[in-house]
């Protein structure tokens, strides 16, 4: 199925599978993933290393006064898209719970957000992009011709997340990965710059019981309603 040179916008809540999803329609599709939650998490990972984050409070002055120079990139090698610190590969680092814990306070920061926006919308010259996080539709790409909205059980997501740590060695407690899901899905939902929400012409997908397969058939059964292709 040969897809039109279109952006993908995918949002959601935490842990819902949007970043896993948009990987397989970047592949299945040969579409470019970027995936914006990561340059968030770079943010934050920058702020904890640089003592910018004591005892929980967010250094707002000293972040903004250094955000101007930070070289965050992503990189493309062999399909896969990493993020990179100027030349340090950050990928593992920036998914670890404590990174996690913080990153919804710095990305509700307004400076923040408009230093990733920037980046994204450069990153994305030319089209043919699938991204995924919390304001895509609604903020960063509000004409992208296709607009998904992922939704799924709390509980489902945060074992999703909790099987993910377990998998790269960490040792979280399934109760700790609960009680952050929820916490970040209450600060992105509330924020005031670019809260987390459904675009009015978003199509929702709910995949609390879904297989990836099920998934890829969704995608294939609406881009091909939505624009009109034949198999
Ligand atoms: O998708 P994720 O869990 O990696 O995203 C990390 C955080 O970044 C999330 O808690 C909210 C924030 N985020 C955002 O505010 N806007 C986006 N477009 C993407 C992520």
């Amino acid at each position: 199925m040969t897809v039109p040179d279109i952006t993908i916008a995918i949002d959601g809540y935490s842990s819902t599978g949007k970043s896993s999803f948009a990987k397989l329609i970047a592949s299945t599709f040969g579409f470019l993933y970027l995936d914006s939650g990561a340059m968030y998490r770079g943010v934050t990972l920058f702020a904890m290393e640089s003592g910018m984050i004591c005892d929980g409070v967010i250094d707002e002055k000293a972040l903004e006064a250094s955000i101007g120079g930070l070289d965050l990139h992503f990189r493309r090698d062999d399909g896969a898209t990493t993020l990179w610190l100027g030349d340090r590969c950050i990928e593992s680092e920036i998914r670890t719970l404590e990174v996690s814990s913080f990153v919804s306070p710095v990305s509700a920061i307004p400076f923040v957000r408009a230093y990733v926006d920037d980046k994204l919308h450069s990153f994305s010259v030319g089209g043919r992009v699938v991204m995924d996080g919390r304001d895509i539709g609604t903020t960063v790409f509000p004409n992208a011709e296709l607009k998904i909205f992922m939704v799924a059980d709390d509980k489902v997501r945060a074992q999703r997340r909790f099987d993910e740590m377990v998998a790269k060695g960490q040792s979280p407690v399934f109760e700790d990965v609960l009680k952050n899901l929820r916490e970040r899905d209450h600060i992105d939902s509330t924020r005031k710059t670019s809260p987390l929400r459904q675009a009015e012409d978003a199509f929702v997908l709910d995949n609390s019981s879904m297989t990836m397969d099920q998934e890829v058939a969704w995608i294939r059964g609406l881009i091909q309603g939505r624009f009109g292709i034949l198999y």
